[in-house]
């Protein structure tokens, strides 16, 4: 997992998080569910390339202070570099793994609770971590067809290939309802839970495009896998997905919504 963000960061970066783009669009609502304070001490739990962490540090003024924390080097050496404010500092660490000597006024989370093979120790992590009172915000992307990005792919690619994702890896879209996240929020403690759903749009431009870039920026695990396919497989595989993109596609290019939900919750 590590291996992977790392590999894949700097583009994560370029194409997605340094814009405010699709789903990147829920970075300002989340700040602002956040109610941030001047003064505030922030933790942004898997910060990544530091979109949100940036954010933060614009909210909370000169004395107040946020940790962006993430296990990729790769990751944290990006945000390093595109934010230049003085009230940051970075940590590497693991979210199932992390304790620290001070308690966070909030700590927020965008688009990595589902990754963590046990949420529900993260969780435990960030409630210690979090002073009484203190907020939760978690942000995640809705599920199956609620984000076509994803599963107009996946959804063609796994007829093709039933483990093109791992058996043991974490299931990403049991966070991506209002009663999934809201159960595993509850579950940890928290209290005062409410989640908003926001619809995003965003154009991968046309078919050709959407299916190069996909496999141009593919994780190299999952490109193996594709490779394995025969060159038949491959053009059957491309079709199925291009019908999948057809109630998207006007003009011949695609323009898919994208759900996503941000939590906010209190440790009470
Ligand atoms: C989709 S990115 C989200 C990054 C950032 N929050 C944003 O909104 O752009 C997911 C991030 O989770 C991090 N991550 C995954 N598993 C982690 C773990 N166990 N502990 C800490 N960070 C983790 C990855 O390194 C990656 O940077």
């Amino acid at each position: 997992m590590i291996k992977t963000w790392n590999e894949i960061a700097p583009r994560y970066h370029k194409r997605w998080a340094g814009k405010s783009i699709g789903p990147f669009q829920s970075t300002q609502k989340l700040v602002k569910m956040a109610k941030l304070r001047r003064g505030n001490l922030v933790l942004d739990l898997a910060c990544g390339t530091g979109a949100v962490t940036k954010e933060i540090t614009s909210k909370i003024g000169r004395f107040g202070h946020v940790i962006g924390a993430d296990s990729s080097q790769t990751a944290l050496s990006i945000a390093k570099r595109s934010i230049k404010a003085k009230n940051v500092d970075f940590a590497i660490l693991d979210a199932e793994n992390f304790a620290f000597n001070q308690k966070f006024d909030v700590i927020t989370c965008q688009y990595a609770l589902f990754f963590f093979p046990n949420a529900a120790k993260a969780l435990s992590n960030i409630k210690k971590s979090l002073r009484k009172n203190g907020t939760l915000i978690v942000a995640t992307h809705g599920a199956g067809s609620t984000v076509p990005y994803f599963s107009s792919i996946l959804d063609s690619v796994q007829k093709f290939i039933p483990d093109y994702i791992s058996s043991g890896a974490p299931d990403l879209d049991r966070f991506g309802t209002k009663a999934g996240l809201k159960k595993a929020i509850t579950k940890a403690g928290f209290s005062h839970i409410t989640i908003q759903e926001y619809k995003f749009w965003y154009s991968p431009g046309t078919f050709s495009k959407y299916w190069s870039d996909y496999l141009k920026y593919l994780a190299k695990p999952l490109k193996e896998k594709l490779d394995k396919l025969t060159p038949k497989q491959k053009e059957e595989l491309k079709q199925a997905i291009k019908q999948k993109t057809i109630p998207y596609t006007k003009n011949n290019t695609i323009k898919f919504p994208w759900k996503i939900l941000i939590l906010s919750a209190k440790n009470s």
